[in-house]
């Protein structure tokens, strides 16, 4: 939440920080602001709304200004406003944070009472009056930084620009993420890669408790007692056309379409088909290979929870191995029983949401091994857990998960298998199956989209409607929640999913001529028992949007609309089902005129509790 970026170096500023607060947008826009010098004075510009009001105020001629910083924000303390977007002043400096510091009330009364005076109604200001009230006692910036953080309780990534300093930048994170780019005779510090990809993919990720100390020439980072740190600058591979629409009207479009190359990388390098089985990298599986664990604990959230329901079944289906799904902000608060066989597996697209990284420091307190599934290189989840499996999913962009979900199922799959063949629960015959009909996906995947027109035709017949019932059973049931959020969080309409079995214990008095009810059915054990369920909806007047695969002769003559997918293995059919249930959501809240990429209230990375 919020996103952060500060440029040292000869360009013009204000159009490297537009352009990477543009990257970051997804992490919360509901104002902006940027300071740089002019003249050698600091500059403040902060506007409320998106980035492009923000753009009308700034100056036409570019400044000579050797530095900037910038922010993007979604407001936690304090409603969108002028005043409290930031860069946020005090003296000589300018800050911009994301995070929270909890501390915040009791800091600025302290600082009241020393005199100093509040602008914003935010929690952030406190963090910049702060190391202002010690810069002012003397000594260097970096010192007054070091002495805030220690009166600081909560989570930040800051960065801070001084008047009297101006050739230097100073970042300091914790628990926020915050990333470096090296340059050549320039340096970049952002909250996300994507903010300064198109400049340089070499990367310092910033630990907790560390600080950047950034000039032109370089890039230093101390920790707290200002002991120099030698940190590893690492290449990133991410291509910086990967973060552009190319050519697509929303990056959710663009991202819908990438997840047949997605799927093809994140199992790439994975298999050994002729042996029917997964190889992990030493840094992909927690301890030795051989160690069987009794149970997997999978925890998320939003999608990625979604995305942990869908692995139970893959899981205790494929490998034979009992899983329990947590959502990821209540696990911690139950003071979950973790026992000696016990492996926590952490899914997360960011790689930074709050809830997941605490139920991972939860697991590892209780000494329990931990595994995560990150799309983000080096974010804190991932550089948290004892093992990192990586979706190569490439950067998401579009604040609803599309790719990432897609990608986490293949992951999960990819683990279900190396575990059902490390527990002699999957036959080589059966891995080898499994993994001819995995390679399989994504052109089935693109037979899908190349069906687009058809859903865009269905979306126009149904988005005036106000309410959706989603129902899938067994392993669709997740497809069915996950269907159902796609839906409301970017078109505002409300939809809930449902276990098709559970419909008649309540949601069932909804039904009548103005519920859609969106029907997700393989031809499976259960198939009968849905088409109970859908003429039970037909007899209340309910409308049906049928989700099937292809050769069922049964639901078009039951269905309204009737979409097929592929036949493929039961358990990666919540792969398949997803794709055209992201494009009904897409272009229903497209056909509204909602803005898709950036829907009202949400943010990306929610690295805020
Ligand atoms: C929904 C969505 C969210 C995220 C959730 C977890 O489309 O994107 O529900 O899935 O905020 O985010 P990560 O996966 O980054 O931990």
């Amino acid at each position: 939440m919020c996103g952060i970026m500060g440029y040292i170096g000869q360009r013009n500023v204000v159009s490297v920080l537009v352009e990477g607060l543009r990257r970051l947008e997804y992490r919360g826009y509901d104002s902006a602001g940027i300071a740089y010098l002019s003249k050698g004075e600091i500059e403040v510009k902060r506007s409320v709304g998106k980035l492009s009001s923000l753009e009308s105020i700034l100056p036409t001629i570019p400044p000579v200004s050797p530095a900037g910083i910038g922010h993007t924000r979604w407001a936690t303390h304090g409603k969108p406003s002028e005043e409290n977007a930031h860069p946020h002043r005090a003296g000589s400096l300018v800050m911009v944070h994301n995070g929270i510091i909890e501390n915040y009330l009791s800091l600025k009364k302290t600082l009241q009472d020393e005199g100093r005076e509040f602008t914003s109604d935010t929690d952030s200001e406190v963090i910049i009056h702060l190391i202002d009230s010690f810069y002012q006692k003397g000594g260097s910036l970096e010192k007054a930084v070091q002495r805030a953080t220690e009166k600081m309780h909560g989570s930040y990534a800051i960065c801070v620009l001084s008047e009297k300093d101006p050739n230097r930048l100073i970042a300091v994170r914790s628990g926020c993420p915050l990333v470096i780019g090296v340059g050549k005779d320039e340096q970049f510090v952002a909250s996300d890669i994507p903010a300064f990809l198109s400049h340089t993919r070499q990367v310092i990720f910033l630990e907790d408790n560390e600080i950047a100390l950034l000039s032109s020439e370089g890039v230093e980072v101390h920790d707290l007692k200002g002991a120099r740190l030698a940190k590893e600058v690492q290449q990133i591979s991410w291509d910086p056309v990967m973060a552009e629409k190319g050519g697509y009207r929303h990056f959710l479009q663009k991202e819908i379409h990438e997840q047949p190359r997605a799927i093809v990388d994140t199992i790439r390098g994975r298999v050994a088909q002729e042996a029917g089985n997964v190889i992990l990298g030493a840094s992909e599986w927690v301890g030795d290979p051989a160690k069987d664990y009794k149970r997997a604990v999978l925890v998320g959230c939003g999608t990625s929870w979604h995305a942990a329901l869908v692995g139970k079944f893959l899981f205790e289906q494929i490998a034979g191995l009992s899983v329990e799904v947590d959502i990821a902000s209540e696990f911690r608060y139950r003071d979950p029983l973790l026992s000696e066989g016990d492996l926590v597996i952490g899914i997360s697209q960011s790689g930074e949401t709050a809830d997941t990284l605490a139920a991972m420091r939860e697991a590892r307190s209780k000494k329990t091994p931990t595994l995560s599934i990150c799309n983000v290189v080096g974010s804190s989840i991932s550089r948290e857990t004892d093992a990192v499996f990586y979706t190569h999913a490439g950067p998401e962009i579009s604040v609803a998960s599309t790719k990432a979900f897609t990608t986490q199922l293949t992951a999960l799959t990819l683990l279900a298998i190396f575990l059902g063949r490390k527990r002699g629960r999957l036959s080589k015959k059966a891995g080898e199956a499994l993994i001819h009909q995995l390679i399989l996906l994504p052109n089935k995947i693109e037979e899908i989209l190349a069906h687009e027109k058809r859903i865009k035709t269905i979306a126009k017949h149904f988005f005036r409607y106000r309410d959706f019932l989603y129902l899938g059973r067994g392993i669709l049931y997740p497809v069915a929640l996950e269907g159902a959020l796609k839906l409301k969080e970017i078109s505002y309409i409300h939809a809930e999913g449902y276990p098709a079995g559970e419909m008649k214990h309540g949601p069932i008095a909804l039904i009548d001529e103005n519920m859609p009810v969106v029907v997700l059915a393989l031809k499976d054990k259960v198939y009968e028992k849905m088409i109970s369920n859908v003429m039970e909806v037909k007899a209340r007047g309910g409308i049906i949007i049928a989700f099937a695969e292809e050769g069922d002769n049964d639901l078009p003559g039951l269905a309204d609309e009737i979409f097929f997918i592929p036949k493929i293995a039961s358990v990666l059919s919540p792969i398949l089902m997803t794709i055209p249930l992201q494009l009904l959501a897409y272009y229903i809240a497209f056909t509204r005129g909602s803005d898709v990429d950036q829907p009202r209230n949400l943010a990306k990375s929610v690295t805020v509790e």
